[in-house]
């Protein structure tokens, strides 16, 4: 079975991140979405929130194939996370050249420490390239309508 890894911090949860779960789906038999516990990040949703939102978009937007999509936090390495799991490759977003540069670092680093995890990128459908974490968080708190950004749980969750 072909098992991938989608990492990230999701906080929250984004339509490009949705897109890049679901297409990954469409390549992958098995995907798990990852989320990085890390509190030096200083999230603005905690773990559980941020699981339990993605768990939500996932089930409204994505149809049959959320079956085969899970969905936990994890600590630590993000390879050693994919071996405990038993995901053969890492899946990353690319939304702009301007992601590339990290995401190549990131990549060759993550294959010297584990040459057997493999990392794939989506390219970012160009409706949601434009998108990112941090600028919706500084939307919605200065009180702006993020509703085409987010999934209607993650607008709903940042509303709370
Ligand atoms: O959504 P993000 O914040 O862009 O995701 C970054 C993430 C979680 C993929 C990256 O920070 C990560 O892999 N962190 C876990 C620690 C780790 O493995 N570091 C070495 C990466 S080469």
């Amino acid at each position: 079975m072909t098992s991938a890894l989608y990492p990230g911090s999701f906080d929250p949860i984004t339509f490009g991140h949705l897109d890049v779960i679901g297409r990954a789906a469409g390549v992958f038999e098995r995907v798990t979405v990852g989320v990085l516990i890390n509190p030096r990040k200083n999230p603005m949703l905690n773990l559980e929130d941020r699981i339990d939102t993605i768990r939500h978009a996932i089930s409204d937007e994505l149809g049959d194939i959320a079956q085969r999509i899970d969905v936990a936090g994890f600590d630590g390495l993000t390879v050693e996370y994919a071996r405990q799991i038993g995901a053969g490759f890492i899946v990353r977003g690319l939304r702009a050249v301007s992601d590339f540069e990290i995401e190549l670092q990131m990549a060759h680093t993550n294959r010297k420490l584990a040459p057997e995890v493999d990392t794939v990128f989506f390219m970012t459908a160009l409706e949601h390239a434009y998108l990112s974490s941090s600028l919706v968080k500084e939307i919605a708190a200065f009180g702006g309508d993020v509703s085409r950004m987010l999934p209607a749980a993650a607008v709903r969750r940042l509303r709370a």
